[in-house]
């Protein structure tokens, strides 16, 4: 009885009949802020040390953030130490702004423009809670003692700035829990906070309106943003920014979508780190954007070096299957999934658009490789199996024996119950048909042609050799006439196919045969030098899986 879907309210959707966004495209990329050092540290279990943050800095500076925000140093003496690192030895790129986070409160104000003295340019981030909950249950105040706590940090906010002008001061205001707070009321705040700070050209000031908690569908939340866009005053000197948490796992859509309403700056952290389910994640949204064709503006391609980091850094592990950056998000097992694939990729050529079935991107845009494309387990098919050998071994096998084979790798990652790698499927292939018996190994061949067809003799053997000889239509007729004989058996060739090997390769030729020897079916492929010695060999090999499952003792002596 404990689980009663009645306990909760349904979110009330925003009562809006001139809505826009859903008619926009978006056709660049936002303003990005990285907060995994603020928002995603205070997520942590373990949170970050100075070093590891030195490291989270530095890889977001190289992917070509502008926006960091570095911590909340009035709160925790690391941020605080932090901040003074980055600025007394200098290494925040000119380009770069940092930011810290404050809440509206004058002492807790002061600390911030402590940490912050002798910075070139920084965002000041001042927030107060403003949602009904908040105020009522929290800190149980009315609207205009919030909204009064909202306009003393502005003050206080530009005060501070005012004293120290060698730096070039960004301020920044949050209504944290702008979700769960009335619009009418959040507007009332935001022009609150502006006509303290006065909006101008010059003088931009970031408007951020967090999803603290993530209540909504993310049309919801489009429509919050752009009512909000639509209502506030200084709207065209305002930077209106979103950061959306991920409580209903639609972070990175209530972002995108806000951006359609008409958001300019997005903020979130590298994987979606950040308290409870997380923040937004960059990566995943900068990565739909490429895949659009628009500048993300963002360097990701090293992605290897970028889950190294953040995973050193936050402890956390990449999800295989997350966005982009898991280990497993290019990768097909399922057959049908590996043949659309294998076909399209064969098909595209450098400079095409990408249009690759079950591959949203180009897995090398990100510096991984097609080898992890196409992996093979027992849910795969004949064309993953064939894939796999043809790029790692060069050996390309008929359709019949793609079904054969497959069935084969199929058997062998059903009894090892995982996947089966490049190495070990190259090894079955050797074992259930290259492999050659000593005493079946061919030695010379000679064929002539005569007006009925082709006489054919045939040397084969270890130290004991056998010469046979025979006739057909052609050379594979002709030796399976001679072989018939010998061993008394019914041979019916029903198909076989050879080919040169490409370069790279040991042997030139490859041959695969299938043939009925007293009509159990038996197959077989053989490398050689030319393709008639690498056929009469797959023949050999057939017919000797043959002779010796029927009679393995007799076997040697019959070819002896
Ligand atoms: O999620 C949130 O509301 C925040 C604010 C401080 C912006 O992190
Ligand atoms: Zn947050």
């Amino acid at each position: 009885m404990g689980f009663d879907h009645r306990k909760y309210v349904a979110f009330q959707p925003v009562r809006k009949t001139d809505r826009r966004w859903p008619d926009q495209v978006i056709q660049q990329a936002p303003t990005w802020c990285a907060v995994d050092l603020r928002d995603g540290n205070q997520a942590l279990v373990k949170p970050m040390t100075v070093a590891q943050k030195q490291r989270l800095f530095d890889l977001l500076v190289k992917l070509g953030f502008k926006e960091i925000e570095i911590g909340f140093p009035a709160a925790s003496q690391p941020d605080f130490d932090f901040c003074r690192k980055l600025i007394e030895e200098n290494r925040v790129p000119d380009d770069v702004r940092i930011q810290v986070l404050t809440q509206a409160r004058p002492e807790l104000i002061a600390r911030t423009y402590e940490a912050l003295e002798g910075a070139k340019n920084a965002i000041v981030h001042v927030y107060n809670s403003t949602s009904t909950v908040q105020r009522e249950k929290v800190f149980a105040m009315d609207r205009e003692g919030i909204r009064e706590i909202a306009v003393n940090g502005a003050r206080i906010v530009k005060a501070h700035a005012e004293k120290q002008p060698g730096t070039n001061w960004t301020f920044q205001y949050s209504p944290e829990s702008f979700t769960g707070t009335e619009l009418d009321f959040a507007a009332e705040v935001i022009d609150a906070v502006n006509d303290v700070w006065r909006p101008d050209q010059g003088q931009e000031v970031i408007i951020n309106l967090p999803a603290t908690v993530e209540m909504a569908t993310p049309n919801v939340f489009a429509d919050q943003i752009e009512w909000i866009c639509d209502r506030v005053k200084y709207r065209e000197h305002i930077q209106i920014s979103v950061h959306t948490h991920n409580d209903r796992g639609c972070a990175v859509a209530a972002a995108e979508l806000a951006v359609m309403a008409g958001a300019d700056r997005v903020e979130g952290t590298l994987m979606g780190n950040g308290e409870r389910t997380g923040n937004m994640d960059l990566v995943t949204m900068a990565m739909n954007l490429y895949s659009q064709g628009i500048d993300p503006t963002l360097d990701l391609s090293g992605m290897a070096e970028i889950t190294d980091v953040v995973e050193a850094c936050t402890e956390i592990q990449t999800h295989p299957r997350h966005p982009y950056a898991g280990e497993l998000v290019f990768t097909a097992f399922s057959g049908s999934h590996q043949d659309a694939i294998r076909k399209c990729l064969s098909k595209y050529k450098e400079g095409d658009k990408w249009e690759i079935a079950y591959l949203p991107i180009d897995p090398r845009d990100l510096g991984r490789r097609y080898e992890e494309v196409v992996r093979i387990n027992s849910q795969s098919g004949k064309g993953g199996v064939a894939y796999v050998l043809e790029r790692d071994y060069k050996i390309s096998m008929p359709r019949w024996l793609q079904i054969e084979f497959s069935k084969v790798v199929q058997q062998a990652a059903e009894t090892e119950g995982g996947e089966v790698d490049s190495h070990t499927i190259h090894r079955l292939f050797e074992d259930k048909y290259l492999a050659v018996r000593p005493e079946w190994r061919l030695r010379t061949y000679d064929l002539h042609r005569t007006d009925d067809g082709v006489t054919a003799s045939i040397e084969f053997g270890e130290k004991e050799r056998l010469q046979l000889a025979g006739e057909g239509l052609g050379a594979v007729e002709a030796v399976a006439a001679a072989l018939e004989r010998r061993f008394g058996v019914t041979l019916a060739v029903e198909a076989y196919e050879e080919f040169a090997l490409s370069e790279g390769t040991n042997a030139n030729a490859m041959a695969c045969i299938r043939i009925q020897v007293d009509g159990a079916p038996h197959s077989a492929a053989a490398l050689a030098e030319d393709t008639t010695s690498a056929t009469l060999q797959a023949l050999l090999s057939a017919v000797a899986n043959h002779v010796v499952a029927a009679a393995p003792e007799k076997a040697r002596e019959s070819t002896a």
